[in-house]
Formats: structure tokens, sequence, C-alpha cells
């Protein structure tokens, strides 16, 4: 018998059917609540309010708990790597060899860019914010491609994910050389594998080719992984609601760029670095920051902590606060910031005030030390973010185009402003 929740109000009561998922999430669909009490929900931030049935991931908040198709991420942290992930994410299956083969050969077809993009980098001022340039050139995609507007085989989608995944790198490492100058592109043996054909192409420089260690290439393949999707977070809910008006994968995709680019969302890995920089410039102490937090009167946040969904550990910032040190080892290097990081997170998770709250480190915690120890740039750490998000903001283009119920996106709202008045009460103020 399908479970029912009863609403009453205005002595009127009426029930509604209680979807519950596959792993026990339980939601009242309140599709006809309008209709039948006159009333709208209320739910300031979704935080309460889920926006569709998706079968691409799965996480328990409570439990700690982010699984990509059902697979969990410390899994795939440890035996895959990002392209398999990635055709896991968008085609709910991994690859058969030949599958491998065949979409590795579509990435390597459309590694490079056309003239005309390149040279669109000319008009972008030198200090230009990364994240500025990079939602500008993945939307710029729409230009250049208005053949792909619309999808209309698995042919037409599979071109479209080559194109994003496979430009996105190279759109990035010319980002990072546009602020440097230098526009060289190394076109990268097949034979390295997407995330170290990435590095080549960010640092080759004219007479010296960058190639990848491969416990480098393999840290950042693993954020890559850990970025991949992250069900309705604020950039992938963007896309969404981008794709539930029927654009184009390229320009819903632009559209995530952009949330994403927030500090509370993955602007929070740049935010990190330059708070722990701060830190260590200033000689604050550990106690003074964790005090910070707590004024009333600050509006400063501990970046990098707490999280809307999270209210246990954020599995992915575990996974990559081992794979710091292994990195940092790896290169022989240490970072005065990764220890202020520890130390901050010791402090913190001795504290009531983020115990209470239940704040704990997030997958932007520690990522930056990792993409500094690499050699990125603080500023292109979003950029860095974004490339690693692509498969999930692809895989929910596709979810939402592939619903044959599927409607656009059109919350309500509760009006708060002025009654009726007439043009002239108004001019009086
Ligand atoms: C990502 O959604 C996703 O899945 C996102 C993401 C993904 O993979 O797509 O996981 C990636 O965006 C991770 C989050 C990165 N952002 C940051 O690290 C920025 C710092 N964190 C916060 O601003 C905050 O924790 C959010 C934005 C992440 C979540 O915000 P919520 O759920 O709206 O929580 P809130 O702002 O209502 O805070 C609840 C309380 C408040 O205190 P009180 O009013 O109850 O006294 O917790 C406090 C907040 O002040 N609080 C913090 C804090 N985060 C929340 N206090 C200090 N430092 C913090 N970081």
């Amino acid at each position: 018998m399908q479970d029912k929740a009863t609403i009453s109000y205005d002595g009127k009561a009426a029930d509604y059917p209680v979807i519950i998922g596959t792993e026990g999430e339980k939601a009242i669909d309140v599709g006809k609540l309008r209709a039948q009490t006159g009333c709208i929900t209320f739910d300031d931030g979704y935080g309460n309010t889920g926006s569709c049935l998706s079968k691409i991931t799965f996480i328990d908040g409570d439990q700690g708990i982010l699984r990509y198709r059902g697979i969990d991420i410390a899994e795939l942290a440890e035996k895959s790597d990002f392209i398999e992930t990635a055709y896991l994410i968008i085609w709910g299956r991994f690859p058969t060899a030949d599958e491998r083969r065949a979409f590795e050969a579509r990435l390597q077809e459309h590694a490079k860019l056309p003239e005309s993009m390149t040279q669109q980098f000319q008009g972008f001022p030198k200090d230009a914010h990364p994240m500025a340039i990079l939602t500008a050139m993945i939307n710029a995609m729409s230009c250049h491609h208005q053949e792909l507007f619309e999808i209309r085989n698995e042919a037409d989608f599979t071109t479209a994910t080559a194109i994003l995944l496979s430009k996105i790198r190279l759109i990035a490492a010319y980002i990072y050389k546009h602020g440097t100058g230098d526009s060289l592109f190394v076109q990268p043996s097949d034979a390295s594998g997407y995330t170290a054909q990435f590095l080549t192409m960010m640092f080759s420089w004219p007479g010296k080719r960058y190639v990848a260690d491969a416990d480098v290439a393999r840290a950042l393949d693993l954020l890559f992984i850990l970025h991949a999707d992250h069900e309705q977070n604020c950039s992938t809910s963007t896309v969404r609601m981008v794709a539930s008006s029927e654009a184009n994968l390229f320009t819903a995709v632009s559209a995530g760029v952009s949330a994403l680019w927030g500090k509370l969302h993955g602007g929070a890995n740049q935010a990190v670095l330059e708070m722990l920089q701060g830190i260590k410039d200033r000689g604050d102490s550990i106690e003074s920051v964790i005090a910070k937090c707590k004024q009333k009167d600050s509006d400063f946040r501990l970046m990098g902590f707490g999280h809307r969904v999270y209210k246990n550990f954020d599995p992915r910032a575990k996974i990559i606060k081992v794979a710091c040190d292994k990195v940092l080892d790896k290169l022989g290097k240490t970072d005065p910031l990764l220890q202020i990081a520890k130390d901050l997170e010791k402090a913190a998770l001795s504290d009531s005030y983020f115990v209470d709250r239940k704040l704990y480190p997030n997958v932007d915690f520690y990522s930056g030390i990792i993409m500094r120890a690499i050699g990125i740039p603080t500023n292109m750490f979003t950029v860095m973010f974004a490339l690693g998000r692509m498969p999930g903001w692809i895989a929910n283009w596709k979810e939402t185009n592939e619903n044959p119920k599927a409607r656009i996106y059109r919350p309500r709202q509760i009006y708060m402003g002025p009654k009726l008045r007439s043009y002239e009460e108004a001019k009086k103020g």
C-alpha cells in the first residue's frame, strides 16, 4: 500500500503520496498541495525540498556516505580513474574496454580548440578571474557547435560530452597561461591519459614539454573523481534548472560554472587557501581564528568547513587529507599551510560551536593543498573543481532531458511587497 501523509489546514485535510527512495529516503509529494489547500510550501534555501528523482548519486549526510551509481566513493577513489568514473556517472555503467578506447578517441579528437575560440582569449583582460573566462568559454561552445543545440541521438550526446570533457582542459590551460602571457599548446601523446595530458597542457612552455610524474597525475585524477558529482548541489541544480527550459547542454553547463564560482560553493577551495595563507602571514593563533567564528557580529567563517548535507565527515575530505601527505612526500615538499589546516581541524572538532552545529571539514578544506603542491595557482582552484564536476553536470542535464514527465522549473514565491497602489500614490513616496 502506498505510504501517505496527511496535511490539514484551515479545517480541511488531504492525503499526499510519500515517495520512498532506493535507500529509504522519504518525500511527501506535494504536487497537488496548492490545488487542494491553496497553500504552497516555503523552504528557504531548499534545505527540505527535493527537486527531482535521480539515479546518479546518493549521499547520506548523517552517515557520511557518497556513492556514484551505487558504488562507494572510497572504492572508486582506490580502484577507478576519472574517465572511467565519468563514464559511469554519465551512462550509469562502466565502459567495456572497447567503449573506453572509443570514448578516449573522441576525447582526443576534441582536445583542441578552433582558432576562432582561441582568439577569444585576446579579448579578456590579463587579470580577469579564471572563473569569469571559464564561464564565457564554456558558453562560447554554443557559438561553435550550433549543430548540437538539439541532441537528436546518442551520437550527438556523446560528441557534446566529449567536447565538454576534453576542451575544458585546454581552456583551463589557456586561462592559466593567459595570465602569464603565453598561450603555448602542446598536443600531448595519446598514451598519457586524460589528467596527465591536462598537466602537459598546463605546464609545458616554449621548448620545455612538461610530463607529469605518474603520482602527481594520479593525485589530480583522484581530486577529479572526488569532485565528479554530488547530487543536487547549487551548481548542479542550476544546470538542471537551465536544462528544464530545454536550453542546450553547453549553456546549461556554463550556468553551472557560474553558480560554482561563489565562495560558499566551489569558490571555497580558493577561499580556504587564502584564509590559511592569511593566518600564516599574520601569525594568527589557532585559538584566535576559532574564536573569530563565534563572534556574533563577525561574518567570518572557517572556509572549507560545514555542509548543507553532511552532518558528519565529508568522506571526500578524509580521502583528500590522506592524499595530501602522500603527494607532499612524493614531491619532497612540506607545506606549512597543511599543518595550519590540521591544527584548525583538530581545534574545531573539539569545540562545542562546531560540534553543536555539526560542522566538519568538507571537500574544499584540504583539496587546495594538493593543487598548490602540484603548482596550480590558487585562483585556478575553482576551475579545477569545475573540471572535476563536468561529468555530474552532463549526467544531470541528460537525466533531466530524458525524463518524459520533465517540466520547466518554475518555483512559486510568497509576495511581501506593497499592496495595490496608484502611480500617483507611489510617486508620493
Ligand atoms: C561545496 O552542496 C554541495 O554538495 C556542495 C559541495 C559539492 O560537492 O557540490 O559539497 C561543494 O560547496 C562544499 C561547501 C564549501 N563551502 C564552504 O566551505 C564555505 C563555508 N561553509 C559555509 O558557509 C556553510 O557551511 C555552507 C554554505 C557550506 C552550508 O551552509 P548552510 O547549510 O546554509 O548552513 P548555515 O549557513 O545555515 O549555518 C548553520 C550554522 C550558522 O550558525 P548559527 O546561525 O546557527 O549560529 O552554522 C554556522 C552558521 O553561522 N556555520 C559556520 C560555518 N558554516 C556554517 N560557522 C563557521 N564556519 C563555517 N564554515
